[in-house]
C-alpha cells in the first residue's frame, strides 16, 4: 500500500514540478518545510521593472542548455496593478528561443503573484522579492510546502548581463541569512549572447 502510494506522490510531484517549471524555470526539492523569510518592504513595482538578467537559479533538468536567460516587466497600460512578465532564454547550441509570457500582480509589498497562461491562475503570492536595490539586483524567492517536504525557487537577477562580483555576492548574502542552500544555484551563461 505504502509503496503504491508514495508511486503516485512521486508522480504528483513531478506533475506539480513540472507545471511549476513552465511558470518559473526551476526548483529544488527541500526535505524540510519552507523557511520564514521576510519581503522588501515600500516594494515600488515602478522601479522593479524593466529587463533584468537571469543571473543564476536552482537547476531544472528541464532547463538545461538554456542561456541568456532575461525577464521583463512592463505595465499593462490597461491595468496599473497587472505586470506583464516576459521570460526569454535561449539554446545556443540550437539557436532556438523560448519565451514566455505571463502577468503578475502584487499581492503585498514585495510579494507578487505570476501567472502563466495554461496553468491554474494563482491568487497566492508564489514570486517573494526577498531584496532588491532596482538598480543592480533583485533576490526572489518561492517556495511550497508539500507536507513534511518543500518545493523552492531561488533566482538572482541583475541589471547588468554580467554584474560584479559584489553585486552576486549581496545578493547571496540574503539567501545565506535565512539558511537557503545557494550552493544549488546554477549560474546562467551570460556571455556572447545576441
Ligand atoms: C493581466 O493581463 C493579462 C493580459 O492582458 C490578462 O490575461 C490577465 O487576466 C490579467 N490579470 C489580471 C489579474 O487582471
Amino acid at each position: 500500500m505504502s509503496l503504491i502510494s508514495n508511486d503516485v506522490n512521486f508522480w504528483i510531484i513531478l506533475l506539480i514540478a513540472v507545471g511549476c517549471y513552465q511558470r518559473v524555470d526551476a526548483q529544488v526539492f527541500s526535505l524540510a518545510k519552507c523557511p520564514t523569510v521576510s519581503v522588501v518592504s515600500n516594494f515600488d513595482s515602478s522601479k522593479y521593472l524593466g529587463t533584468w538578467y537571469n543571473n543564476r537559479n536552482y537547476f531544472a533538468i528541464f532547463q538545461a542548455g538554456l542561456d541568456c536567460i532575461t525577464a521583463n516587466y512592463q505595465l499593462n497600460p490597461a491595468d496599473s496593478n497587472n505586470i506583464t512578465v516576459t521570460n526569454k532564454g535561449l539554446k545556443m547550441t540550437t539557436g532556438a528561443t523560448q519565451t514566455a509570457i505571463g502577468w503578475a500582480t502584487v499581492v503585498e509589498s514585495g510579494k507578487l503573484s505570476v501567472n502563466f497562461p495554461g496553468a491554474p491562475p494563482s491568487q497566492t503570492a508564489n514570486y517573494l522579492i526577498l531584496d532588491t536595490d532596482y538598480d543592480t539586483y533583485a533576490v526572489v524567492w518561492s517556495c511550497s510546502n508539500l507536507g513534511p517536504i518543500s518545493l523552492r525557487f531561488a533566482w538572482i537577477l541583475t541589471r547588468n548581463q554580467i554584474p560584479y562580483p559584489a553585486t552576486v555576492y549581496t545578493a547571496l548574502a540574503v539567501f545565506k541569512k535565512y539558511g537557503i542552500n545557494t550552493l544549488k544555484l546554477k549560474i546562467t551563461n551570460q556571455f556572447n549572447c545576441p
